[in-house]
């Protein structure tokens, strides 16, 4: 039982602070699909996962079954993965080529690529009834809208609301950041992702991303133990390999280095953290890709694109980006308290193997399900989800160095060594209170 009831909606979201039902309350989970979810530009793939015609691959838009296909013309459709004759799933694999068309395994009435529909067996039995080529009920339902940005594929299930550049703004910087890095100019993905379903509400993932407050904590003895092989290791051979930094880090850098760092808050619950791991060091392969981007856009434009001061990117509400590693968690919501996070990452076009193996490695240590850091998350993930059924309290706190954020140019930034800043989940729930209200 709740202490106070509130049932109005806007009152679940203070400046810094947010209602507990906001994460437990199935109905406003529904809400949130709605409102938010089956609206706003979603991602959906890389247009690298579907190259040939025929090629689809499916995914989850708020509560609809959806999937991304190639037609003949090389045009990327997104669309309901639902036949109009009964229902049926139109595909039931995560992904594969559906050939010259689509061919529903149910009674074989068949689609073209872009939803339409193609042929019904034996058409005759509709003659003079409502069903026909004609009739789009008849067709595949298509997303309302679909845009490509640097071969990042997104769809809005409503036909209304701003362009996706608009929607991204300031966050478009993750993916020109991480495609500029490649000689290039794009990333092809890699396939395929590891798939984590976490036992908690999807906002609490992506509240955890830009919170430089938990690493030092979270990952210490995971960062620590790293570290000391790795001190072990530079004694015995004069250095280490780069991947022990990766999980180092997490203890070298303390609370007090993190608060060093800064976060870019935008409209619409999208973040920015500035500063870098260090993971640009002065070793053979980083000077061999150097030299290639030099080639490939001189040395000015080099620096500029090398010197993109970001570690990490919030596109709200369903997008963590590390665009400097190429790595990127699509969020999924599957219910108040279970959430699929889909873990991608990408190759640099025309970048060393060994540049690549650099962003594997860091796939591998520090986002899979089998790092201890990604296991230290979910614990907490997991726990959060827990602890909010405890009738002890009906607030969670957003407050940290709440009232010194600095306001500037339309964004939020965390005010000087003010890092850890709650500043991103502040931004974050705000956005949300706009769009439930909408
Ligand atoms: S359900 Fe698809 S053809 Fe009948
Ligand atoms: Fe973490």
């Amino acid at each position: 039982m709740l202490r106070e009831h509130i049932p109005d909606l806007s009152k679940c979201v203070e400046p810094d602070r947010v209602r507990r039902e906001v994460y437990t309350d199935p109905q406003i989970f529904e809400l949130e699909m709605q409102r938010i979810h089956e609206r706003v530009w979603i991602y959906c793939g890389h247009e690298s996962q579907i190259p040939k015609a025929g090629d689809y691959y499916t995914l989850q838009i708020g509560r609809q079954p959806m999937l991304m296909v190639r037609g003949a013309d090389g045009k990327i459709s997104v669309l309901y993965n639902r036949c109009p004759h009964r229902g049926n799933m139109m595909v039931g694999d995560r992904h594969g080529n559906a050939g010259e068309f689509f061919r529903c395994s149910y009674h074989a009435w068949t689609f073209r690529h872009d939803g339409k529909l193609r042929s019904i067996p034996m058409d005759s039995a509709y003659a003079g009834t409502r069903f026909g080529k004609d009739n789009p009920d008849c067709s595949m339902k298509r997303a309302a809208r679909v845009e490509n940005y640097r071969g990042f594929v997104f769809a809005s299930l409503s036909s209304e609301g701003v362009s996706l550049k608009e929607f991204l703004g300031d966050a478009i910087v993750a993916f020109d950041d991480m495609c500029d890095r490649a000689p290039e100019g794009e990333v092809e993905v890699v396939p395929n992702c590891f798939r984590v379903i976490q036992h908690s509400n999807w906002k609490i993932f992506l509240e955890n991303q830009l919170d430089a407050l938990h690493p030092s904590v979270v990952h210490q003895s995971t960062g620590r133990a790293a570290h000391d092989i790795e001190k072990k290791l530079a004694k015995q051979s004069g250095s280490a390999p780069l991947s022990y930094h990766m999980l180092s880090a997490f203890a070298t850098v303390t609370i007090d280095k993190w608060d060093n760092f800064q976060t870019l808050n935008y409209p619409g619950g999208h973040s920015v953290l500035t500063g870098y791991m260090g993971l640009r060091p002065q070793d053979p392969d980083t000077v061999a890709y150097d030299k290639i981007m030099i080639k490939a856009y001189g040395q000015k434009r080099f620096e500029e694109i090398v010197g993109v001061n970001i570690h990490h990117v919030i596109v709200y509400p369903g997008l963590s980006v590390q665009s400097p590693l190429q790595q990127l968690r699509a969020v999924r919501p599957l219910s108040v308290d279970r959430t699929l996070t889909e873990i991608w990452h990408f190759r640099l076009k025309g970048a060393p193997e060994a540049i690549y193996r650099r962003s594997l490695a860091y796939y591998n240590l520090v986002n899979s399900p089998s790092t201890l850091i990604n296991a230290d998350d979910l614990e907490n993930f997991w726990k959060c989800h827990q602890g909010l059924a405890a009738d002890a309290g009906d607030w969670v706190s957003f407050g940290r160095h709440f009232g010194r954020d600095i306001e500037k140019d339309g964004h939020v930034e965390s005010g000087p060594n003010m890092g850890t800043s709650e500043a991103p989940m502040r931004g974050q729930m705000k956005a949300w209170a706009e769009y439930m209200r909408a």
